[in-house]
């Protein structure tokens, strides 16, 4: 090979260390460089792949090739900043004060382990969910509660059942948690969509809805909606179950983060249901540790035993031994001890959140401002999609998700990134932020200026 390709790196590194080349900005394609330095493309592709080696350039598949920023380069040798995942923060799970209840409950409940037990579930763990939902505002009885295996195979199997209104369709928020879009799917479920924004849901729409299009139930995450962290006020969700019971619809209420709510006024919608309209989840998954998979339904008493029917075939019953080892925790206290302590973990780390988002996003940018739970969604500039900041952002070992999986195919939307903070450290929060701004006015800044970099096409 000659000696040329070192002289095309030179040219690059001069421009990159002289400014006239833009850190992130994209290089020349192997074409035009060859034309110009009159040389082969395997020439230029040498000199492209010597300069990826020494981490000076990136390239994107059938994209081009790209400069390394600065602060691409710091994350390198940083840890991975997840706003990503969506299970609880490890750092505040109490495995040791749980392994002890898992210790005993095998003890406790070695029958319960070589046969199978109650498909409703431990009726001793219904006895303690009833006086632990009770903090939640909902007033019910263990003869009225299902043991489920987490909160989705609950969804997944009222979605399944025909309904004692004898109607047909669904209708979800938009945007919603995609594991109940997910069943929908599969089930083939008629569905119909509602707008839902930091503003709420338009209740004149949901009416209309309700009167025209047959809708067996109202699938509704009440507080810190999944992905936009929305939560309706109780004058909302008490108009919306008096439309419900106008029309004669069910509520799935899936209040999965509802523990973590600051204002202790907030009730549920169950609490304000008058005739059994409102069928109320809730799950151990984002509170206390999702590998259980436990979580609890309170049924209308006319739905139940179809909802067992529908159980039993599932999976005859929830594993016994996470339910006793649940029922040992929640009944010697240790359970709200933990909870007090969670609290304030997602409450702060989300304050710091919003802080960030409020210094550094740009302008032409918004975000939702929950008062905690784990999501906090970024609505990006109309120019640019999710999953372009998303891909830049891997790059740098920085995770965050593509809320578009999270709509129906006529309300999708392709500019919202989904931000959780459940995993997240709480030092590297503002670091996190500060660097998607700038991949944000990044690709904003390559949107309005023609790529190639112009300083290129100078050679
Ligand atoms: C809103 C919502 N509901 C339900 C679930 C399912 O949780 P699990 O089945 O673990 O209880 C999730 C999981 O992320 C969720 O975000």
């Amino acid at each position: 090979m000659n000696s040329k390709y070192i002289k095309i790196m030179e040219e690059i590194k001069i421009q990159i260390a002289d400014g006239s080349v833009i850190a992130g900005s994209k290089l020349p394609s192997v074409r035009q460089l060859s034309e110009y330095f009159s040389c082969s493309k395997n020439t230029v592709m040498k000199a492209y792949a010597e300069l990826e080696k020494e981490h000076l350039i990136y390239s994107v598949p059938k994209s081009g090739y790209y400069v390394v920023n600065e602060f691409q380069k710091a994350t390198e040798i940083n840890e991975v900043i997840d706003f990503l995942s969506a299970g609880p923060d490890k750092n505040a799970m109490p495995y040791v004060e749980f392994q002890h209840c898992i210790n005993q409950a095998i003890d406790q409940y070695k029958e319960e382990l070589f046969t199978y037990s109650d498909h409703q579930g431990l009726y001793s763990l219904r006895v303690q969910l009833v006086k632990y939902l009770q903090n939640l505002q909902v007033f019910t009885e263990p003869e009225r509660l299902v043991v489920v295996s987490g909160s989705q195979q609950a969804l997944n199997l009222l979605v399944s059942m025909p309904f004692p209104n004898g109607k047909n369709n669904i209708l979800i928020e938009q945007p919603t948690y995609f594991g109940f879009i997910e069943s929908i799917k599969l089930h083939q479920a008629t569905t119909f969509g509602i707008e839902l924004s930091m503003e709420g849901i338009d209740l004149e729409r949901l009416e209309y809805i309700f009167r025209n299009n047959d809708i067996k139930f109202f699938y509704i995450v009440p507080r810190f909606n999944n992905p936009l962290g929305h939560s309706y006020t109780n004058s909302e969700k008490k108009k919306i179950v008096e439309l419900a019971e106008k029309y004669d619809v069910y509520i799935v209420e899936d209040d999965i983060l509802g523990d973590l709510d600051p204002n202790p006024k907030s009730d549920p919608l169950f609490s304000s249901d008058p005739s059994g309209r409102v069928i109320y989840i809730k799950s151990f998954s984002k509170i206390f540790l999702p590998g259980l998979r436990i979580g609890t339904v309170v049924l209308p008493a006319l739905m139940l035993n179809n909802f067992l029917r529908y159980k039993f075939t599932s999976d005859f019953n929830s594993p016994a031994l996470s339910q006793g080892a649940l029922e040992i925790y929640l009944k010697n206290g240790m359970f709200n001890s933990h909870l007090k302590k969670i609290k304030e973990v997602y409450r702060i780390k989300m304050q710091i959140l919003q802080e960030a988002c409020e210094l550094f996003l740009p302008p032409n940018t918004d975000f939702s401002k929950p008062t905690s739970g784990f999501y906090l969604s970024i609505s990006l500039p109309e120019n640019m999609t999710a999953k372009q900041v998303v891909h830049m952002l891997n790059e740098q070992h920085i995770y965050v998700d593509d809320a578009s999986r999270m709509f129906l195919p006529e309300y999708r939307k392709e500019n919202l990134l989904r931000l959780s903070i459940s995993q997240v450290n709480e030092n590297q929060i503002k670091l996190g932020i500060e660097r998607l701004a700038r991949c944000i006015s990044l690709i904003d800044s390559r949107k309005n200026h023609n790529t190639p970099n112009k300083h290129l096409l100078l050679f």
